[in-house]
């Protein structure tokens, strides 16, 4: 099979922190299939390239239609927000690929990853990752709100820093409040809260909190949530948001 796939991740927004190889892989594919909001990220760079735009909830259709342009002979590039591989695109490609089409395995299949909304909302805030550390996304479409409790509580005592994803939608407002409410069984009031909307864009705005005292409202879909471990502090600076940091030793060695 001659055509390729490419799963690209466009980073969390800003054209700069998009990496190279991703725009590399933008400019040389023949068709660009993706979420029609990441799509329209991408600046119009060849002649003659087609696009092929999709709504948000379709990932798999869109995975399979990708795969299909590819088999066909086409350069194709299947964009993510992101990473690719963090709660996205790439997945939905090898899931796609495991039970399809046998020939889909002999194509040139290849991932470029991006700078997740985790890593970019971290660097604003300063070091919150500095420790161990975990991601989970709050979306219960794909798995039990029993599944996410059992994770979150493994977490807290572990005494990781959890980043959530997915903390909230217009049709999934509960969720965060949940999430919140279950931890504070093991962590403590103080615990130090983040909430990063549009990490990694002009618009980002950074909100630092405490478990107890968090303004949930705050979030939307296109925010990251961190709640520290028993180890995460801020730094205070006068005129400007404290500066929050994870101890990379945890003091017990
Ligand atoms: C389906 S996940 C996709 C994650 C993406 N693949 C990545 O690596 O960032 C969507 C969630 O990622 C987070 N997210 C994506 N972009 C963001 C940004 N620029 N700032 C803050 N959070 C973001 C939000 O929690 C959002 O609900």
């Amino acid at each position: 099979m001659t055509g390729s796939l490419t799963v690209v991740g466009l980073g969390p927004g800003a054209a700069e922190l998009m990496t190279p190889a991703v725009s590399l892989a933008l400019s040389e594919a023949t068709d660009l299939v993706g979420y029609a909001t990441y799509l329209e990220r991408v600046p119009e760079t060849k002649l003659g390239q087609r696009r092929h735009a999709s709504g948000n909830r379709v990932e798999i259709d869109r995975a399979r239609h990708a795969l299909r342009l590819a088999a066909e002979g086409r350069k194709v590039a299947l964009v993510s927000s992101g990473d690719p591989g963090v709660f996205a695109m790439a997945a939905a490609v090898f899931e796609a690929i495991e039970t399809g089409d046998t020939r889909w395995r002999k194509l040139d299949i290849q991932v470029q990853p991006g700078i997740t909304a985790m890593l970019a909302a971290a660097a604003h805030a300063g070091a919150p990752l500095g420790g161990d550390f975990c991601a989970i996304s709050l979306s219960d479409n794909l798995k039990s709100w029993a599944t996410i409790e059992q994770r979150l509580e493994a977490a807290a005592k572990a005494d990781f820093v959890i980043s959530f994803y997915n903390p909230a939608s217009r049709a999934r407002p509960e969720q965060l409040p949940r999430a919140l409410a279950f931890l504070r069984q093991w962590k403590a009031p103080e615990t130090v809260v983040l909430f990063v909307q549009a990490a990694g864009t002009p618009d980002m705005k950074l909100t630092v909190t405490t478990l107890d005292r968090a303004d949930l409202s705050a979030a939307d879909m296109r925010t990251l949530v961190v709640v520290g471990s028993s180890k995460t502090r801020l730094i205070s600076r006068d005129g400007a948001a404290p500066w929050v940091y994870t101890p990379r030793s945890d003091g017990t060695s």
